[in-house]
């Protein structure tokens, strides 16, 4: 590995693009500073230009080269959650390219905890911008096949570090206001983050439907498979299989409480387990799986609105197309 991770540093300083392992999901990475290696992931990814990138470092000390007016409480974040599935977004220093920004005055930074990722980075020495390593508004690819599926031979080369730990995109807070503010719930949640600072964290995401049944297609997707994605409350879950139209069979449920699912032909229980951090780790993968074979709908059994279940209630909210971005 240590060969192809040098071999990898060398990609990126020569403007190519590098898919690396991290603890959260893959990243397609980039030289930071390099505009058109930046320029190349939005074309690669089709993604708009005004979408942000987060720059992964390898120690806290890198912050003070990448933004300014850092507060105190940033200090305190980084020092506690990295390496670690959290993101500050915090003002940028002048020399970061704006493509990186999305245009914005601010900047998205992370030190990732998968030991290939710190390799990496600390082999390349700089910054490296990395998305999700997926087309836009797909699911995040949690391990190297995801990565071969979503962007194949556009990319020039992929390090392979196994499954993601955690298996959900980081949290990402904004640290330029006056209150700390959650942009993308993860499985650093408000209540940790509220522990270390001491202080209120306030939420944007809080999901506010609690409908029973969402339809995708009249919202905005993201993080969604291409199968047809409903999300149902528990308790409504056996009357909605059981009134399934034709159309929608065969269908695959995702559950993540024990409850008895009645045999009827066409349908499929996948079992998930009753607790976040493993949830969190198979979801993508899970739904990844099911995406692949024929179903004509995904119906996902509705998550707790708990601070542990958060990150996860917020992208099943948004595979089902409930939620702007
Ligand atoms: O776990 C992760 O964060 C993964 C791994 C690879 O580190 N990366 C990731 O990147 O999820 P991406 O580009 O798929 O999602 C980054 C999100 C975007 O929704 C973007 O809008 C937001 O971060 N973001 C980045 N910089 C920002 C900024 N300066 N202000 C507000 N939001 C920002
Ligand atoms: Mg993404």
């Amino acid at each position: 590995m240590k060969h192809k991770i040098q071999e990898a540093a060398a990609f990126l300083r020569a403007g190519k693009l590098v898919a690396f392992p991290t603890e959260t999901v893959y990243g397609l990475g980039a030289d930071a500073l390099n505009v058109e290696a930046i320029a190349r992931i939005f074309t690669v990814k089709e993604r708009p230009f005004h979408h942000p990138l987060i720059v992964h470092l390898h120690e806290v000390a890198q912050l003070s080269a990448w933004a300014v007016n850092i507060p105190e409480d940033a200090w305190r974040l980084a020092a506690h959650f990295w390496p670690g599935p959290l993101t500050l977004v915090l003002p940028k220093a002048p020399h970061v390219p704006r493509i990186v920004t999305g245009e914005q005055e601010t900047i998205g930074l992370r030190i990732p905890s998968h030991p290939i990722a710190l390799a990496l980075l600390r082999e390349f020495g700089g910054g490296i911008a990395a998305p999700s390593a997926n087309r836009f508004t797909h699911i995040s690819p949690t391990d190297a096949s995801a990565v071969i599926e979503e962007l194949g031979g556009k990319v020039d080369m992929i390090l392979d570090g196994g499954a993601s730990k955690v298996g959900l995109e980081s949290t990402i807070i904004d640290m330029t206001g006056e209150t700390p503010t959650i942009l993308r719930p993860g499985m650093v949640t408000a209540e940790m983050l509220q522990t270390i600072l001491q202080k209120k964290v306030e939420n944007k995401v809080v999901a506010s439907s609690q409908r029973t049944v969402r339809a995708p297609g009249t919202h905005h997707l993201h993080y969604a498979p291409t199968t047809k994605t409903l999300r149902v409350n528990s308790e409504s879950l056996l009357d909605a299989i059981h009134s399934l139209s034709k159309a929608l069979l065969p269908a695959a449920v995702v559950l993540h409480s024990a409850m008895q699912m009645p045999m009827r032909d066409g349908i499929k229980v996948v079992q998930l387990a009753d607790n976040p951090e493993q949830y969190a780790h198979d979801l993508y993968h899970t739904l990844r799986e099911l995406d692949r074979q024929s179903f004509q709908c995904i119906i996902m059994e509705n998550v707790p609105t708990t601070d542990d279940w958060q990150a996860i209630y917020d992208r099943i909210f948004k595979a089902t197309g409930s939620a702007d971005e």
